[in-house]
């Protein structure tokens, strides 16, 4: 995870993450410990490229599981943790270009059509993990929704939607469109579904029917498609894993020795 947060070129998570409306970066990341039962979280914290990290700390130093803002930013930097700007060229320009474009009557002139536009987009890790003995971690990190209102808080920091972790069971999380998440509590549902015997795709593909059926009319296209992508990832004591997706998408096993691309099992396919 602190890997992907420092890399400037990834603009999905920590240093270089994509920021809100007002060009600033937030960070949401949560984490769990099956074998301890202990839980850390951040949300819309500024200025500090490890928000994983930091949601580690308070999973292991305190008796809270959830700071956000100011606070978790003044715990950071308590524990020793650098005050840096986190946009880098890229994520300025991308979001300099998305103001432009906002509105054709505001004050900021439209850039030319020939430009490439940057879309809106989410962009997240979820790592679960199983360790020989059959212990159990997870973990999701994110800079969140690009352009969104400052203070949204998506689902990566919130427990049980996120990410969860059973230590008698499995791990699962999420990456896609937090608020599709946030309302079925995805994470937490996906090792519910592993609890009552559901292989880890099958488990993620019930969480996944169970978003579609509380989807608005408006983020539903014509066929009753979603007009956003989600993916569930799963787990087991045992080991077992799998992944599945709204849409043809894909995933990363690693066994210990190598890492491997997985296609995911989907619901629906793109037109
Ligand atoms: N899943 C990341 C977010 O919506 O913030």
């Amino acid at each position: 995870m602190k890997i992907q947060e420092l890399d400037p070129n990834d603009d999905s998570v920590g240093y270089g993450g994509l920021p809100n409306a007002e060009g600033v970066v937030q960070l949401d990341a949560s984490c769990m410990h099956g074998p301890t039962k202990r839980a850390g979280a951040v949300g819309a914290l500024e200025n500090i490229k490890t928000p994983s990290e930091v949601a580690k700390l308070i999973l292991k130093y305190t008796s809270h599981i959830f700071l956000v803002g100011e606070g978790a930013k003044r715990f950071a930097l308590s524990f020793g943790f650098k005050e840096e700007d986190l946009l880098t060229e890229h994520s300025r320009e991308a979001w300099l270009r998305w103001r432009a474009n906002l509105s054709p009557t505001d004050n900021y002139l439209d850039v030319p059509d020939s430009d490439h536009l940057v879309v809106t987009k989410t962009g997240t890790i979820n790592c679960d993990a199983v360790t020989p003995q059959g212990d159990l971690s997870s973990v999701t990190t994110t800079s969140g929704l690009s352009w969104k209102i400052p203070g949204r808080v998506g689902d990566s920091p919130i427990i049980g939607a996120g990410q969860y972790c059973d230590n008698d069971v499995g791990a699962a999380g999420s990456t896609g469109l937090g608020e599709a998440n946030i309302k079925v509590c995805g994470g937490f549902l996906t090792v519910e579904h592993l609890r009552r015997g559901l292989k880890p795709t099958d488990a993620c593909l019930e969480t996944l029917k169970r978003v579609v059926a509380e989807t608005e009319a408006r983020l539903l296209d014509a066929q009753g498609k979603p007009k956003f992508d989600l993916v569930f990832y799963a787990v087991t004591k045992r080991g077992e894993f799998g992944a599945a997706s709204l849409y043809p998408n894909h995933f990363a096993v690693h066994d210990g020795t190598d890492a491997k691309i997985r296609d995911t099992a989907y619901l629906f396919t793109r037109a």
